[in-house]
């Protein structure tokens, strides 16, 4: 069976580009099926970092179709600029496709995104700015514009005329004529990207080929799932990729779920294993936890596995990824969330978050030895197996990837695991 789906399982940037872009090689199509640019989803190929936002991390291992699906959000000023970036950087990005259906992120989305930031004062969300959430406000409210729209620019001329009026009697400084006239300069770059995924998806899976769907975001982001208010505006979970590309919910073949052996989070929420002490910093400075797309540090704290826990049962996951172990090296102690005080009964995971409870932590030796240069679980020292066994357990979920670098090549790979294509020559 085709599709092998890969979902953030912590609140984001756990290192799913470079999940992604392992089981890349050899890939029929890989497809993004929501968020848009708030996502940056970094993949170092030897001394080249590559930093992807809306596409899919597969375009740099020369995946036949990289699909920007229908459940996504798409900046095309943004778009523009990360083509033109991949293609001074010498990627081919001709068979990078975006869904006709996909709605558009415009200038008036991020400056909405940012209006209601301010408003909120203390309560912020700590967006990225980007103008997500507005921009699936009106994809709801069946007043957005779709990729597709920009095949017929006088209709997008006039609806965001409409809009901007509008918007212009809240007294916000939005100019329609700008906003049109770029568009149109950006729409000559993107609509020869702009197609019928949903028939590129189909075509795919019906010829067996193989498909990997690439989540943005992470689980406890879920607008539905994750630790609401402080979410993003889209499912972010596996059940969105059938809904964010169009096939059904019996073509996919393995979920894995990709979390940092800690744990971090960018912008505001509740976090119970956040560690706001000397060993927090540690973890930013050793793990270069900044944001990808903002530059702002990331809040840093132990592995959840009780989150994990959950995530595992909203996404069905059949296969855990653990990325970035070797920031762990050298710690003389680990510790591991597995449950909450008092947590109460019968409550659902994101209310219990919400109380801030205190975590009941599990504690672990630490290993003094560095794990960047095991290629074989067998190799990695005994206190990192028995901590990432012991997470297993926990989760309830097996361990098929531990990443020890963030370059290419640092990646072991268990048996059991979904393989990259080309590895296996299937
Ligand atoms: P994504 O959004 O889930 O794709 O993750 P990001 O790219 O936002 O953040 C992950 C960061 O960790 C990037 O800077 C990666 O280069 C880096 N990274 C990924 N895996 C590893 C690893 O195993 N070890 C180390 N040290 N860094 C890693
Ligand atoms: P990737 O795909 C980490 C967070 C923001 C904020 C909340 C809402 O790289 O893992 P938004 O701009 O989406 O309205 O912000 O969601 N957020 C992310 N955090 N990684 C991401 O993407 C994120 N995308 C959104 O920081 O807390
Ligand atoms: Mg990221």
């Amino acid at each position: 069976m085709p599709v092998t789906l890969v979902v953030g399982a912590q609140w984001g940037d756990e290192g799913k580009g470079r999940i992604v872009d392992f089981l890349a090689a050899g890939a029929d199509i890989v497809a993004r099926y929501g968020g848009g640019p708030n996502a940056g989803h970094t993949v170092q190929v030897g001394e080249k970092t590559y930093k992807l936002r809306i596409v899919p991390s597969g375009v740099l291992v020369g995946a036949k179709d990289c699909i920007i699906g229908p459940g996504t959000a798409v900046s095309p000023s943004q778009f523009v600029q990360e083509l033109a970036t991949l293609e001074a950087n010498g990627v081919d990005v001709s068979r990078v496709w975006v869904s006709d259906l996909a709605h558009l992120i415009l200038p008036y989305h991020v400056e909405l995104d940012k209006a209601a930031e301010q408003a909120r004062g203390d309560a912020a969300l700590g967006t990225t700015g980007n103008g997500i959430g507005p921009a699936y406000v009106d994809r709801v409210a069946r007043r957005g514009l779709r990729a597709g729209d920009l095949r017929d620019m006088r209709k997008c001329a006039q609806a965001i005329g409409s809009r901007c009026a509008e918007l212009e009697r809240t007294g916000l400084a939005v100019n329609a004529a700008d906003i049109v006239a770029r568009l149109e300069e950006d729409a000559r770059v993107v609509l020869p990207h702009v197609c019928d995924t949903v028939a590129l998806v189909d075509d795919a899976l019906r010829a067996g080929k193989r498909v990997i769907a690439e989540g943005a975001q992470g689980s406890l982001l879920d607008v539905t799932f994750g630790t609401y208010p402080y979410v993003t505006a889209s499912v972010t979970i596996a059940s969105g990729a059938g809904a964010g590309l169009g096939f059904g919910p019996t073509t996919v073949d393995a979920v894995v779920g990709v979390a940092k052996a800690y744990a971090t989070r960018v912008g505001a929420g509740p976090f119970p294993t956040e560690l706001s002490d000397a060993t927090g910093e540690r973890l930013r400075e050793r793990g270069r936890e900044y944001g990808t797309v903002t530059g702002r540090p990331r809040r840093c704290g132990w592995i959840d596995a009780a989150a994990l826990r959950y995530v595992a049962a909203i996404n069905g996951l059949t296969h855990l990824a653990i990325t970035k172990l070797d920031v762990l090296d050298g710690l003389s102690e680990v510790s591991m969330g597995v449950g909450y005080e008092n947590a109460p009964q019968d409550v659902s995971l994101p209310f219990v978050m919400a109380a801030n409870p205190k975590p009941v932590l599990r504690r672990f030796s630490g290993w003094a030895s560095s794990t960047e240069h095991a290629r074989t679980y067998g190799s990695l020292p005994t206190q990192a197996r028995m901590y990432l066994d012991a997470l297993a357990i926990e989760v309830g979920v097996p361990l098929a990837y531990v990443s020890v670098g963030p370059e290419r090549s640092q990646i072991i790979v268990r048996k059991g695991a979904p393989a990259a294509a080309l590895a296996t020559g299937a």
